[in-house]
C-alpha cells in the first residue's frame, strides 16, 4: 500500500531513502533545514554524487516533494524517517545535536498517530530517549522504530533496494506491520527485533567490517617482512565460508564518514557503560598506523633518490564517491604537504571537496591523471578509481622524472609496471 512518508535530512542516506521509497511507490516528502540544498533539489540539481540517484529522482518525481517546512511535512505524513548526521566530537563521542533537534521538531509538531523511524546511526538507548522526549510535548499515540541503514556510498541505490537484510527494531505491533508493508516489495530477509538490539546491530556491523580491514592490513604488514602476497593470502582466507571474501582488501586503511566515526562511537558507548573494548581500540590504532607507514615509505624513497615531488592519484575515501571525509588519501597528502613535499594531485570526482581540505601552497590540483604525473619522482596511488587501471603506464613513464610507483590499494598491474622498468611496491606484496 502507498504510504505518506517524510524524510528528515537529505544527505547520502536521506536522499537515497527518498529516491528509493518513491521508486517503491510511496509518496515522499524530503525535508532539510539547509535551504540551499532544498532549492537545488527543487531545480533538479543533486547535491551529492551518488550513481543512479539522479535518474531515480527524475523518473519518480511525481512521488517526491522537497521542502524546508518540517511542520507541514510532519502534519501531512504518517511515517517520519530521521536521517540526519550524527558526527563525532573531537573526543570521539557522538554528537547528537542534529538528531535531538529533529526529534524536538517532531515532538512539537506531531498532531496524530505517527511512526517515527530512525535511520541515523545512534547510541544504544536513543530510541527510549526519543520516546520520552516526544511524550514531553505530545500526549497522543505514536511509535518509535529503529531501522538502521547499511548502504555504502557509491552503491547506495543498489544497497538500499537489494540489501542483505532489513533490520526493524520496534515494540509496537501496528508500527511493525507498517514498516514491513513499506518494504514489502524488497526481496530481503527482514529481521524484527527490539529497538536496542537494532541500534547495536548497526555499530557492531561497522565495527566488525573495520576489524576485518585492520586485521588484513596487519597480515599484509607481515607479508612485507616475511614474504608472501597479501592478495593471495586474502583470497585463500576468504574462501572459507565462515570468513567470506569481503572486506579483506589490504591498503592504506579505512576512511569515510562512517567507519572512523562509528568505531570511535562504539568505543565511547562502551566506555559510557564501563566496558573496556580493547580489541576495537587496537583496530583504530592499526588503521592510523597503516596510513602513517605509507607516508614513511614515500619519504624514504624520496630521501634515497633525492626527489621532492609526489604525484597522487585519488583523493576520495574510496572510488565512486566525491566524499573526502576522513579519507586516508587526504590524510596522507596532508602529512606530505606539511613536510614540504611537492604534491601533484588528481581525482576524477572528489577534487573540489579535497581542495577545501588541502589548502597548502605546495599542492597542485591537476586536470588529469597524466598531467599529475608530469615531473613526479613517485606516483602514489591512494584511491582505486577504475580509470587509473586503464592508463597506459608507458605514457606515465615518459612523463615522470623518476620511476617509482607506490600502490596504496594494490590496484595497478604490478607485473606490467615492473616490465616497463618501474620500481613498484604495493601493500603486502613486494
Ligand atoms: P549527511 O551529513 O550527508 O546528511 C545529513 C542531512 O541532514 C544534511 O543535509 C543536514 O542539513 C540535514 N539535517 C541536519 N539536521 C536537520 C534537521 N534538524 N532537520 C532537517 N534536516 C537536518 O549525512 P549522511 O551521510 O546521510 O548520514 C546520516 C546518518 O546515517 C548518520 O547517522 C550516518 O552515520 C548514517 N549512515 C550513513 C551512511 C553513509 O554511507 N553516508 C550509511 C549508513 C548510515
Ligand atoms: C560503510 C559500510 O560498508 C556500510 O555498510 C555502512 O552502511 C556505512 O559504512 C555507514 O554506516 O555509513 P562506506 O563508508 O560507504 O560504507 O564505504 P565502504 O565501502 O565500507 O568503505 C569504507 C572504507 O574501508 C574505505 O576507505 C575503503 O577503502 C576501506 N576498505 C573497504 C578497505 O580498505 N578494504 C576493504 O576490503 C574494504
Amino acid at each position: 500500500m502507498q504510504r505518506k512518508i517524510a524524510i528528515i535530512g537529505t544527505g547520502y542516506v536521506g536522499l537515497t531513502t527518498g529516491a528509493c521509497l518513491a521508486y517503491l511507490g510511496h509518496k515522499v516528502v524530503c525535508v532539510d533545514k539547509n535551504e540551499e540544498r532544498i532549492s537545488k533539489l527543487l531545480k533538479g540539481e543533486i547535491p551529492i554524487y551518488e550513481p543512479g540517484i539522479e535518474e531515480l529522482l527524475e523518473k519518480y518525481k511525481e512521488n517526491i516533494e522537497y521542502t524546508n517546512d518540517i511542520k507541514k511535512a510532519i502534519s501531512e505524513s504518517e511515517v517520519l524517517f530521521i536521517a540526519v548526521g550524527t558526527p563525532s566530537r573531537k573526543d570521539g563521542s557522538i554528537d547528537m545535536k542534529y538528531f535531538k533537534k529533529a526529534v524536538e521538531e517532531i515532538a512539537k509538531n506531531i498532531d496524530g498517530y505517527r511512526v517515527v523511524v530512525n535511520k541515523s546511526t545512534v547510541p544504544v538507548g536513543t530510541g527510549d530517549w526519543a520516546k520520552d522526549e516526544v511524550k514531553k510535548h505530545y500526549k497522543g499515540d505514536f511509535a518509535i522504530v529503529s531501522n538502521p541503514e547499511f548502504l555504502s556510498e557509491g552503491s547506495a541505490v543498489k544497497d538500499f533496494l537489494e540489501p542483505d537484510r532489513i533490520v526493524i527494531g520496534v515494540k509496537d505491533k501496528e508500527a511493525a506491520e507498517i514498516m514491513l508493508d513499506i518494504y514489502s516489495s524488497i526481496n530481503a530477509p527482514k529481521l524484527v527485533v527490539d529497538i536496542k538490539s537494532a541500534e547495536l546491530i548497526k555499530y557492531a556491523a561497522n565495527a566488525f567490517l573495520a576489524t576485518k580491514i585492520s586485521f588484513i592490513n596487519e597480515i599484509a604488514n607481515i607479508c612485507e617482512k616475511a614474504g608472501g602476497d597479501i592478495t593471495k593470502v586474502a583470497q585463500g582466507v576468504g574462501m572459507d565460508k565462515r570468513i567470506g571474501p569481503h572486506f579483506l582488501k589490504a591498503g592504506i586503511g579505512y576512511g569515510g564518514s562512517c567507519f572512523p566515526k562509528d568505531v570511535d562511537g562504539l568505543l565511547s558507548i562502551s566506555s559510557n557503560h564501563q566496558h573496556n573494548f580493547g580489541l576495537l581500540r587496537t583496530v583504530s590504532e592499526v588503521n592510523k598506523r597503516q596510513q602513517e607507514r605509507f607516508v614513511e615509505k614515500i619519504k624514504s624513497i624520496l630521501l634515497k633518490i633525492k626527489g621532492d615531488t609526489v604525484c597522487v592519484w585519488g583523493l576520495s575515501f574510496k572510488p565512486n564517491t566525491d566524499d573526502v571525509r576522513k579519507s586516508p588519501a587526504v590524510f596522507v597528502v596532508n602529512l606530505l604537504c606539511r613536510d614540504g613535499i611537492k604534491v601533484r594531485a588528481y581525482d576524477p570526482i572528489a577534487m573540489e571537496n579535497a581542495k577545501k581540505e588541502l589548502t597548502f601552497d605546495n599542492i597542485k590540483f591537476c586536470q588529469s591523471a597524466l598531467e599529475a604525473v608530469e615531473g613526479a619522482d613517485v606516483l602514489a596511488l591512494l584511491t582505486e578509481w577504475p580509470e587509473f587501471n586503464e592508463i597506459d603506464l608507458k605514457d606515465v613513464k615518459k612523463k615522470m622524472k623518476n620511476h617509482y610507483i607506490l600502490d596504496g590499494r594494490n590496484h595497478l598491474e604490478a607485473n606490467q609496471a615492473k616490465v616497463l622498468g618501474f620500481y613498484y611496491e604495493g601493500i603486502g606484496r613486494k
